[in-house]
């Protein structure tokens, strides 16, 4: 049996408490002899900097590329407001996606049907939603320079933050989205501003290239970011796949999350290219959700999107997709049994915490293996 090298990241907050609920997972397949896994923690964020005066040290980058999946949990925390940019706790996730090359965010938001309740919208618009955000995650504003304030010298600051796409980072991002869905329902919407962006008009031109010259049979539209945003609180059925850059990526998935009731259920996998001889990508799994210090430490949160995104890397890096739908299935089964964490609760239904809720996954897990 292949033993599968993961690597663990908690990092802050309530990282540490939804990653213990995923070493139980790992125990629960190891112990059943389904599958190996190699499982080394590292540290990550705020936590890393107090131990190393770093968002994550040189050992752990190193452990973390040689990895078949890095599972992350969260980072940040009021601790280190006030940490030197370069060191504060968000830098040790940027520079995981950019020293491993992890260029496409994916980032489903799925309504599960006993949540319709949960969204800020009304049940019919959200109910059954499927959408995929594909995120670019390695360009733009993030990472153009240059980025810098400067002292004008005359009680003026100027802060500068540099927008910048090259061809080949669009062309490939559009070709995972269009593989992705042709996997769904075969539609791809790609949004950018190119009415006031340079980097929009390349976007939308590369995007349409792409589509013309290898696939003519997926359906592409394209849609100005703002005005994506208003769609997805209008009607977000309408879409499957969603293609953006990094920055419009970050703010659209968002949104997409708070629509399927809580962004404590949304999981999601950042995957660089394939290797030319192994065919293995390096990746990446993280929660959506962030370090939420309110909560921390009171096994108030809720571990879905953090074992969610574990079922992504069983799916996507360790080739036991069959799995990755069991463990989504469990968690469905879990809320259909009202199994509620605080920030999903709902009148009539069992309020549990974060390790209750694992118990109960793992038990639907059980049962349906
Ligand atoms: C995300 C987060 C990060 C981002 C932060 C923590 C740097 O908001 O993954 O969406 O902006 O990409
Ligand atoms: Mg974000």
């Amino acid at each position: 049996m292949a033993i599968h090298k993961l690597f663990l990241l908690p990092g802050d907050g309530i990282g540490t408490e939804v990653m213990a609920e995923v070493a139980r997972f790992i125990d629960w397949f190891s112990s059943r002899g389904i599958a190996t896994f190699e499982a080394e923690q590292g540290l990550v964020g705020g936590s890393a900097y107090d131990a190393h005066g770093k968002a994550i040290s040189d050992a752990d980058m190193a452990l973390a590329n040689a990895a078949d999946a890095v599972i992350f949990g969260a980072v940040g925390g009021p601790k280190w407001d006030d940490v030197p940019y370069e060191k504060r706790p968000e830098a040790g996730l940027l520079r995981l996606r950019k020293d491993l090359a992890l260029f496409a965010n994916l980032r489903p938001a799925i309504c599960y049907p006993a949540l319709a309740d949960s969204s800020s919208l009304k049940r019919h618009l959200v109910e059954g939603l499927d959408l995929l955000i594909v995120r670019e995650l390695t360009g733009g504003v993030y990472f153009g320079e240059p980025k810098t304030i400067t002292d004008l010298g005359n009680g003026q600051k100027r802060a500068i933050d540099t927008q910048v796409y090259d061809t080949y980072e669009i062309d490939r991002i559009a070709r995972v989205a269009f593989d992705l869905a042709r996997t769904r329902s075969n539609k791809v919407a790609s949004s950018e501003k190119r009415n006031v962006m340079k980097s929009g008009v390349l976007w939308h031109e590369v995007v349409s290239q792409v589509h013309a010259e290898s696939y003519p049979d997926v359906e592409l539209e394209h849609v100005l970011a703002d005005n994506c945003g208003m769609q997805l609180v209008r009607n977000p059925k309408q879409y499957d796949v969603i293609v953006t850059d990094n920055l419009f990526g970050d703010m659209l998935s968002d949104v997409a999350a708070m629509l399927t009731g809580s962004l404590g259920m949304l999981p999601s996998a950042s995957l660089g290219a394939p290797d030319e001889q192994s065919g293995r990508r390096k990746s990446l799994y993280e929660p959506v959700h962030g370090s939420a210090p309110d909560i921390a430490g009171q096994n108030l949160a809720n571990p879905i999107a953090m074992i969610a995104s574990f079922a992504m890397a069983l799916r996507y890096s360790l080739g036991m997709g069959d799995w990755a739908g069991k463990v989504e299935d469990a968690i469905s089964r879990t809320l259909d049994k009202g199994i509620r964490t605080s920030d999903i609760m709902q009148d009539g239904m069992t309020q549990v915490g974060t390790t209750q809720m694992a118990d109960a996954i793992l038990h639907e897990l059980e049962a349906i293996a």
